[in-house]
């Protein structure tokens, strides 16, 4: 099924696809009978009750009633946008995915940038996460970097994903309330689960609303792993750097913009792409070979942590350009489907905890919101790559497969040929070595959570700081409990003191001494996180 690739291979892909002019032709029902009149329902007599034998007028209502599939239960409202992907250089010393090694290569991609809490018909501007989810359409088939704008995520295991998503949603009684975080369960969950620190102070701060998807960083934030073509592993973070630079709006800002346009951000990409200012971003990672696994006072596992960069600085690799708006939101943006499991030769897990769960969850969910296993056949989610297995039945098929479907086979048919390890296009799973208890206990390496809470605090300007303290002020301060104004305080002070002051007299309720903060900070205050992507402004 491969449409050929390069950067116009998706485009032409699509267009075999695209579904023929209605306007070209009369009205008719799906089952291709011309209709005359859709106007007014067959009836017994001008003013009796309508016919159940109406079978246009039953067709019509019935298609109606099914044009909701389920919204996506986290990253429910996005935008999505086609492009490419070049690198500057081969990176065959790390890595050997194909669409890394020439420059000339274009890979198509698409992308979909998201808020994650709201529903699919909320405000963009408001203070949330971003997703940033890349499909590269690659020779060797789909690679999916599914990311977010913060480097950091709030949580270490993805067991605690459902909790978390919970606490933050709508209260489950009256599912109130949307947009900004502000209640009572998200602060309750963070006041008792520590580990979100580092991630909350990001999302006080003004990162968390950007002013444009054009403007705005992207990670991977795991631990992920290059493999070479020798079988060497090298340990990989992947950054996402806008070229027009990280630009947010402040509080007032984006309530305004609620107000006037909530389709802010999204307008904002579908018309810079519609009057050809494209947007760019240069791809960089963070490589760590495998022998400095341990070289680091936090665990390269843990999800809840950066490396600063001046640490490992972040090398670019290649740039993205989006220069194609999609032609029909429904069948594109919301039909894409990413996963963390995506990853073609060259490109591999760690063992990550909430990389893990993630590469159970996205599949198990799009089977339900995509109705089915065959959604990997929708335009969108088709890869350039040609596809030949033996998995054909099930709800949506949209071929006619011929011969038999079984591995071996004599028979022709099927698909006997096994790419075996040797054969170049193949995926071999990067071997590690894993000993061990089967435990159920989160590692002692991923027990310190406010050092790099601190880090970012402390690298903020003062501006910042002002920022964020307002933000928290105006979040905890719409919490009723008094205990969880009063819990998550005592968590700031040990984050910094100082931020734990502004912030308990602003929500009135009383601060810890100083004596239990600080003794959390990083061994060298030296490191800083200015280097994450410039500016914080
Ligand atoms: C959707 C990122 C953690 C489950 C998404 C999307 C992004 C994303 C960007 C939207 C994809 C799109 O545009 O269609 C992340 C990041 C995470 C994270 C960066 C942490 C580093 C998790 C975890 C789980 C999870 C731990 C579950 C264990 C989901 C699900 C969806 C989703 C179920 C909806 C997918 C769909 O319906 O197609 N995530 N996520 N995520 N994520 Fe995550």
């Amino acid at each position: 099924d491969s449409a050929g690739t390069g950067a116009d291979g998706k485009q032409r892909q699509r267009d075999r696809f695209r579904a023929e002019d209605p306007a070209t032709g009369p009205l008719t029902t799906d089952q291709g009978v011309t209709v005359d009149h859709t106007d007014d329902s067959l009836a017994a007599g001008e003013r009796g009750p309508t016919l159940l034998e109406d079978f246009h007028f039953r067709e019509k209502i019935t298609r109606f009633d099914h044009e909701r599939i389920p919204e996506r239960v986290v990253h429910a409202r996005g935008a999505g946008a086609y492009g490419y992907f070049e690198p500057y250089e081969s990176c065959a010393a790390f890595t050997r995915a194909a669409f890394l090694q020439d420059p000339s290569v274009r890979t198509p991609v698409f992308v979909r940038f998201s808020t994650v809490q709201g529903p699919r018909g909320s405000a963009d501007t408001v203070r949330d996460v971003r997703g940033f989810a890349t499909k590269f359409y690659t020779t060797e088939g789909n690679y999916d970097l599914v990311g977010n704008n913060f480097p950091v995520f709030f949580i270490q295991d993805g067991i605690k994903f459902p909790d978390f998503v919970h606490a933050v949603k709508p209260e489950p009684h009256n599912d109130i309330p949307t947009g900004a975080s502000a209640h009572d369960t998200l602060w309750d969950f963070v006041s008792l689960q520590p580990e979100t620190l580092h991630t909350i102070m990001w999302l006080m701060s003004d990162r968390s609303i950007p002013r444009s998807y054009r403007m705005m960083q992207g990670f991977g934030v795991h631990t992920f792993r290059f493999v070479a073509a020798d079988g060497r592993g090298t340990f990989v973070k992947f950054h996402w750097k806008p070229k027009l630079g990280v630009h947010c709006l402040t509080w007032d800002e984006a309530q305004e913009c609620q107000g006037r346009d909530p389709d802010f951000n999204r307008r904002d990409l579908w018309d810079a792409i519609a009057s050809g200012d494209f947007p760019e971003y240069e791809l960089g990672v963070q490589l760590v070979p495998e022998s400095d696994e341990f070289a680091f006072d936090f665990d390269l596992l843990d999800p809840t942590k950066i490396i600063p960069e001046e640490q490992v600085p972040v090398r670019p690799i290649g740039r993205m350009v989006l220069d194609r708006n999609p032609e029909n939101f429904f069948a594109e943006t919301e039909q894409v489907a990413f996963h963390t499991a995506n990853v073609v030769p060259g490109i591999d897990f760690t063992n990550d905890p909430l990389l893990q769960a993630r590469n159970f969850s996205y599949l198990d969910t799009q089977l339900i919101r995509l109705g089915g296993p065959n959604f990997a056949q929708i335009p969108v989610n088709r890869p350039l790559a040609p596809v030949r297995n033996n998995q054909r039945d099930g709800y949506h098929q949209g071929a006619i497969h011929s011969g038999t479907n079984y591995t071996p086979n004599s028979l022709g048919g099927g698909c006997p040929a096994l790419a075996g390890p040797d054969e170049l296009r193949a995926f071999t799973h990067h071997t590690e070595r894993v000993d061990g208890q089967k435990i159920r206990r989160r590692s002692p390496s991923f027990q310190d959570h406010y050092s790099q809470a601190a880090l970012f605090w402390n690298s903020m300007a003062d501006w910042e700081k002002q920022h964020i303290v307002a933000a928290f002020r105006f979040e905890l301060g719409k919490v009723g409990a008094m205990s969880v104004r009063e819990r998550t305080v005592s968590e700031l002070n040990k984050v910094d003191h100082e931020l734990a002051v502004e912030v308990g007299t602003g929500v009135g309720v009383p601060v810890p001494p100083d004596s239990e903060a600080g003794s959390y900070k990083l061994a060298s205050p030296a490191l800083s996180l200015r280097g994450l992507g410039g500016d914080h402004g």
